[in-house]
């Protein structure tokens, strides 16, 4: 088929065409309606259907393929590695269901997972959505001052966590960063189940903290019905970051996100059932909740949830198992290519990857480079896509199982069906349409099915935050800067606020400049991101101290930067860790007292800060430019 009428349907036949991707799941009852904008920028999608997320993953493939693989666990840092079948998936599912309703757990309950990469973390997840309860997962990276203020927004009845995680061989415990979190948070959940997997010791709290393994195991066997769910219903929140301090709890439906994932990989991510997937994100990230846990499960293939270092033992871990497993379809992020890139070449060619159809990216900028040389290496073609936590799958990137099309380096591609994205001007809103002209990228309403329902419990910040910056319309915006080359095909040149990119991982400026506030011997701080040849960007520091006779020279200056660093460490967790923290005595300002970040990080990473007529004093850009180069 050709795409761009594929793509034109999309938006100009909305409802037939959505009605027709909405025969890709099962429902119990069918859509009443399929597109309700009555209420712009809230769109319902399929209203009056009803279905549920946990069925069409999990027992749906029951009749079909209950033998064949559902979920490959592999974790390089304990040394194990099971398949479950689609049949046993369904069993651990159930007891898992059986034990979060033995904790009282019920439909329209919070329930949040702290969780490293282990299996039960997607048992969990099904769990959740088998019974109708709202997950929302917390990346295991993030320290007890993240996590709190997570616990206190979401509100969980229960939180299912465990005693560790482990990267490259390092354990982290969880339970001391959970107690911690639970303690600040001004909500206490009722309950807390624990998955012991001997890696930490742990304490079990009487009363409140559950053993996983001896309460699902009393569960074993139960039968647990699936909760027929509205298809506007919650089905998970997850946090992202934004401008403020606050993460915002971005809200998805059920049946929107169901018929999305079930479109997104038939025509973009070229799955079949019987195949098997492999996305190497985590389950704390949307891309985990999306093709790790449910796109792929929705497809009725196989989904490698991979627990470890794409270098460890050795560079060739991840090609290892698409030969063993037979990938066939890849996902990972640039940032984890730069890294096999500084290894030896000779890994990419050790294994059988004939199985494998592409390789896809996301998550921040594919530079030219990487791209070419993992295209190369591998003899596949690598796909960027560009999407958001908000928008659940890909907004821009090529769908090659509609129509099959050459992907252009440096670009992820066209907008995606459903999505009627545009590029606006800054400050006057009018959209550009000249060829290579730079505008914000924005999408107009409807938004397509699978995208946020709204900001968990904040329907008026949604609006503000997302529909309200773009003067004189009412778009959403991606907060991210774009051009269109003449055929249609989009660059993202970065984003428009205060969020940065570290490896792939995204992160509030705001959040790490509050946590280095909470030093005693901090009176301000700036935090900017800065280009890294490796992580995409790192968050670099700039702190007035409060008292500066405590740093008469480099050795005293180095010790409070190290503390800053294990501050954020403990705080944040160290994904948000400064690369560096620089002291000056004042902070580049304009005379109205606004801190100037896109000054500072154009000074910080070498380049020119532009027009500064509004600066209050120049001096303090200077010193910043003088520490960058003595650096
Ligand atoms: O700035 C864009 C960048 O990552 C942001 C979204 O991050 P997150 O919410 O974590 O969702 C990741 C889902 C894949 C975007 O606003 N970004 C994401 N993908 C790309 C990208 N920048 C350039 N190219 C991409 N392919």
């Amino acid at each position: 088929m050709n795409y761009a009428e594929f793509y034109r349907r999309s938006i100009e036949d909305r409802e037939a065409f959505w009605a027709e991707q909405a025969r890709l799941i099962d429902w119990k009852q069918a859509p009443r309606t399929i597109c309700d904008n009555s209420k712009p920028p809230f769109t319902r999608w399929f209203a009056g259907g009803t279905t549920n997320l946990c069925h069409n993953a999990v027992d749906r493939h029951l009749k079909d393929r209950p033998d064949q693989p559902a979920l490959i666990y592999v974790s390089t840092e304990t040394g194990i590695e099971r398949t479950y079948s689609f049949a046993q998936l369904h069993g651990e599912v159930l007891r898992a269901a059986a034990a979060l309703k033995s904790l009282g757990v019920k439909k329209g309950d919070c329930v949040l997972i702290y969780m490293p990469m282990i299996a039960e973390a997607a048992f969990a997840m099904l769990a959740c959505a088998r019974i109708g309860a709202i997950h929302s997962v917390v990346f295991g990276g993030f320290a007890s001052v993240s996590l709190a203020s997570r616990i206190e927004d979401a509100k969980p009845k229960l939180i299912v966590s465990a005693d560790a995680g482990s990267r490259g061989g390092k354990v982290t415990a969880y339970k001391p960063l959970l107690d911690e979190a639970i303690r600040l948070s001004k909500h206490k959940p009722q309950s807390v189940l624990l998955v012991d997997r001997g890696l930490a010791p742990m304490e079990l709290g009487g009363g409140r903290d559950h053993d996983w393994t001896a309460l699902t195991e009393q569960h074993a066997g139960m039968q647990v019905d699936c909760e027929w769910l509205d298809a506007t219903d919650i089905s998970y929140t997850i946090y992202t970051s934004g401008t403020t301090g606050q993460p915002k709890g971005v809200q998805r439906d059920v049946g929107g996100y169901a018929v999305a994932l079930a479109a997104s990989m038939k025509h973009i991510f070229l799955g079949e059932p019987g195949e098997t997937y492999f996305s190497t994100s985590d389950i704390g990230w949307v891309v985990g909740h999306s093709y790790i846990v449910y796109g792929p499960l929705l497809a009725g293939m196989a989904t490698i949830m991979y627990e470890g270092l794409p270098i460890r033992p050795d560079a060739g871990v991840w090609w290892s198992l698409v030969e063993k497993y037979k990938v066939t379809a890849m996902f990972s992020a640039p940032t984890a290519v730069r890294v096999l890139k500084k290894q030896d070449p000779a890994f990419l060619k050790k294994y059988d990857l004939s199985s494998l159809k592409a390789l896809f990216l996301a998550g921040e900028p594919l530079d030219e480079p990487t791209a070419r040389w993992i295209s190369e290496g591998l003899g596949v073609p690598i796909i960027d896509n560009y999407w958001q936590t908000e928008s659940g799958w890909p907004i821009l990137t090529i769908a090659n199982g509609v129509e099959k099309k050459p992907s252009r380096f440096g670009s992820p591609g066209v907008p995606m069906y459903g999505y009627d994205v545009k590029l606006v001007h800054e400050s006057t809103g009018e959209e550009l349409t000249g060829v290579n002209e730079k505008g914000v990228v924005v999408i107009e309403g409807p938004t397509p099915p699978g995208f946020m329902q709204t900001v968990w419990g904040d329907d008026e910040r949604y609006v503000r935050t997302y529909w309200e910056t773009v003067p004189g319309r009412m778009v959403y915006s991606t907060f991210d800067w774009g051009i269109r080359d003449k055929d249609g095909y989009y660059f993202i040149l970065g984003r428009t606020d205060d969020v940065i990119n570290v490896a792939g991982h995204r992160l509030g400026t705001r959040e790490i400049e509050e946590s280095i506030s909470s030093h005693p011997n901090v009176a301000e701080v700036a935090v900017v991101g800065v280009a890294d040849a490796l992580k995409g960007q790192v968050a670099m520091a700039f702190v007035v101290a409060r008292d500066s006779s405590t740093l008469p020279d480099a050795a005293s200056r180095l010790k409070l930067e190290g503390d800053i660093m294990k501050l954020v460490d403990g705080q944040l967790g160290a994904v948000a860790r400064p690369s560096r923290v620089h002291f000056v005595n004042l902070l580049p300002k304009t005379r109205s007292g606004k801190l100037l970040r896109r000054a500072i990080q154009a000074v910080a990473e070498g380049r020119d800060p532009g027009d500064l007529t509004t600066i209050e004093d120049p001096a303090a850009l200077q010193q910043i430019r003088d520490l960058i180069v003595s650096k």
